[in-house]
């Protein structure tokens, strides 16, 4: 059959709010334009994020009356441990609350005077989690990650040659090497088993341990077996075996290939580092057999880290996926190529040319989409990313204004995706019309969760024009 179905039928629902867009409207405004700050009752298809998002299943549901909530040693956490120890084979298991908690334990055991993380992108709780330990956090992703339209299948690689000169010039600094599967934060893109063991080879060179941030290592899997040569007929299992063989441990957000809504670990196969991990962790997580989760949450990850790497749902996850980027490149609509692992990211800087990065395209394309058809996604561009430089105080744009569209695994359906490719393209039909945005208030840092916008007038191309004259005038 040519219709890939989604498979599952649906056991339970969840209402959505259908709003107008005069309602949206007053609602966008009343948030100062920031969609961080929208009710979700009030948003009707929401992608802001997959993390923790997702719809569990019903042998989910029923691990979750399974549950063992004994202080120590649960059965819960037998299982979970069993499920890692079978998928990802590192021999510590450490479970944490949810990704971020992970980071937070693994880089307070490697600090080091002014040390360095190299990593293909950090996510940024990751960057913030070396940096909080005194660190530095390097991104060294590979060149085809800078050309959006380019249909390079692994955009997610490390730059090998940056990496080999950082091991080199940074030597003793350097306490660990990360690579993010897949690339979330360079839309979504995978990392080929080749560069994996690329980079596991210098690391050996250097005498430096490898991990892995393992959120979406099914997806990255599923790509490999898509579009690496000799990988077609091999099951995910074994290609996720293959990619954490190259690596001393993880990171693990339950809440993303988990396909749990909470939880998180951290693995390794070090002795004296899983001790000195788990002493840590009791002082701010929990005892090591729960750490920071419920034992019904560990026994709900322990199935749904089974369920993401069943072949028929990475392929309806995909396939929803190409579907919104094949329609919308149809259509002429700049989306970042190829079609990520969780996500449809839109290149608001070739989609609304008339804005500078000073308007904030990414933004004011998200607001649009809210106000056209009730979708909340969120700006990965100059608002997120934009940096003052210290020396001279001025302001630094994103490598690249784009807009994310995670999809919740599990959780919308065909129809639900029709619908978002109509709000894109009647956004796109008028889209000379779309106003940039100004910052009206931002806080010291992370200012997109909470900065104030306000859309500039007069609107458009002509706006501009106009500006820029009175500007040189
Ligand atoms: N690493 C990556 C690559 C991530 O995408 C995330 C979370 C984390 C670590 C942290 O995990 O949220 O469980 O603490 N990403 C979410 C997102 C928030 O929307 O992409 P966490």
């Amino acid at each position: 059959m040519k219709t890939i179905i989604e498979p599952f039928r649906i056991h339970a629902v969840e209402p959505l709010t259908l709003t107008t867009p005069r309602q949206r409207r007053g609602l966008l405004e009343g948030v100062h334009w920031n969609l961080f700050a929208l009710r979700a009752r009030d948003v009707m298809i929401d992608l802001l994020t997959d993390s923790g998002t997702g719809a569990m299943s019903t042998e989910q549901w029923a691990s979750i009356m399974r549950g063992d909530e004994s202080y120590a040693g649960s059965r819960s956490f037998e299982r979970f441990e069993a499920a890692v120890h079978a998928i990802f084979g590192f021999r510590h298991v450490i479970p944490t609350h949810q990704g971020r908690a992970a980071e937070h334990l693994l880089f307070q055991c490697f600090t080091r005077p002014d040390f360095v993380v190299p990593n293909n992108t950090h996510f940024d709780t990751t960057r913030a989690n070396v940096e909080v330990w005194g660190g530095s956090a390097v991104d060294l992703p590979c060149d085809e990650i800078h050309n959006t339209a380019s249909d390079h299948p692994f955009k997610g690689n490390m730059d090998l040659e940056a990496l080999e000169r950082t091991l080199t010039t940074e030597g003793e600094r350097v306490p660990l090497v990360m690579v993010t599967v897949t690339n979330n934060a360079a839309g979504g893109q995978p990392v080929s088993l080749e560069n994996l063991r690329a980079v596991r080879d210098l690391c050996t060179r250097h005498g430096v341990p490898l991990y892995l941030d393992a959120c979406r290592f099914a997806e990255n899997a599923y790509l490999i077996r898509q579009r690496e040569t000799g990988q077609g007929e091999r099951t995910l299992e074994s290609i996720a075996a293959e990619m954490f063989s190259y690596a001393d441990g993880c990171t693990m957000s339950a809440k993303k290939d988990g396909m749990a809504n909470i939880g998180g670990f951290v693995a390794c196969r070090d002795d004296e580092l899983a001790r000195d991990l788990r002493s840590r962790l009791v002082v701010t997580e929990g005892f090591p057999t729960y750490g920071g989760m419920a034992g019904r949450d560990m026994d709900a990850v322990a199935q749904g880290l089974r369920e993401a790497l069943d072949p028929g749902y990475q392929e309806y996850r995909h396939a929803s996926i190409r579907y919104v980027c094949d329609r919308l490149t149809a259509g002429g609509i700049p989306v970042v190529l190829p079609p990520g692992g969780h996500a449809v990211f839109l290149d608001a800087d070739a989609f609304l040319p008339h804005l500078s990065w000073r308007e904030f395209p990414g933004q004011a394309l998200a607001a649009e989409l809210y106000l056209e058809g009730g979708v909340r996604s969120c700006e990965i561009g100059s608002v997120m990313l934009g940096r003052r430089d210290p020396a001279t105080g001025e302001e630094i744009p994103a490598p690249h204004e784009l807009v994310r569209l995670a999809i919740p695994r599990r959780t919308y359906t065909q129809s639900h995706m029709d619908y978002l490719i109509e709000v894109i393209v009647q956004v796109w039909e008028r889209r000379d019309g779309v106003a940039g945005m100004e910052i009206v208030s931002q806080p010291a840092m992370l200012r997109h969760f909470t900065a104030r916008f306000r859309p500039i007038r007069p609107r458009g191309r002509a706006a501009r024009d106009r500006r820029t004259a009175t500007t040189t005038s």
